[in-house]
């Protein structure tokens, strides 16, 4: 990848699904100033086998004047195009939806630009990764997932790093500029792998609020990508 990885700024996002849920405002706090954005997993009981977040946390988050740090959206849910505009006018900065949850992913893309936010597609593991290819020029940001999912703490499946290295090269070729981001079971052990591979953003939930302190846990991970650029 040569001398512009260089320059390449790594974006690390903790997922609050991994919160206490009734402390995420303390949980936030003793990660201030080591995280880069907050990453919250909307969950609907159908296209996916659990439920988690909704407006009402995003709206919370938005309305605290020490938080400031870009809030990405993650929606498991189907259709999306039935709950986008419960999180447009929140003024969320990425919000991002599955492949697999419509048929109508080029619209819906479209309808979150439009409203204002970065539009985000994720591929599930078992989703080929060439189904993306017509959205590539419309999108912000893909959202390579390396669990299934539905739930925090879940092992990280290594064969969706072929789908980063496709996604970067096809970034490259078409002089296209979204964002590659990875989401499910990462942590100190394949980080760095994740990384080389091309990634941009690291979602990471267990392995930042599972930790006793937090803080360093997201610290020793900002240690490891430094290693790969070093
Ligand atoms: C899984 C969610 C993830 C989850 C990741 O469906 O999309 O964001 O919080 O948690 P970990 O890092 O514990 O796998
Ligand atoms: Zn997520």
């Amino acid at each position: 990848m040569g001398g512009e990885v260089l320059l390449r700024k790594v974006i690390l996002a903790p997922s609050l699904l991994s919160a206490d849920p009734l402390n995420i405002a303390r949980d936030i706090e003793k990660i201030k100033g080591e995280y880069d954005w907050l990453h919250i997993d909307v969950m609907d009981g159908h296209f996916v086998p659990n439920l988690a977040y909704g407006p009402s946390l995003v709206s919370a988050l938005k309305s605290r004047h020490d938080i400031t740090s870009p809030i990405d959206v993650h929606l498991m849910v189907e259709p999306p195009e039935n709950f986008i505009d419960l999180f447009l006018p929140l003024k969320v900065d990425y919000l991002t939806i599955q492949i697999e949850s419509t048929p109508h992913a080029h619209r819906v893309l479209q309808c979150i630009r439009d409203g204002g936010a970065k539009c985000g597609l994720a591929i599930n593991p078992g989703t080929p990764v060439e189904w993306v290819a017509p959205l590539l020029f419309l999108v912000d940001m893909i959202l390579v997932m390396s669990v299934n999912p539905g739930f925090g703490g879940q092992e990280f499946i290594p064969q969706v790093l072929e789908k980063v290295e496709w996604l970067y090269r096809e970034r490259t070729v078409n002089n296209l500029n979204f964002l590659i981001e990875m989401d499910g079971g990462l942590g100190l052990d394949n980080i760095q792998d994740v990384v080389r591979h091309g990634c941009d953003v690291v979602v990471a939930g267990n392995a930042v609020f599972g930790h006793e302190d937090p803080a360093q846990a997201l610290k020793a991970m900002r240690n490891k990508i430094m290693e790969v650029f070093r």
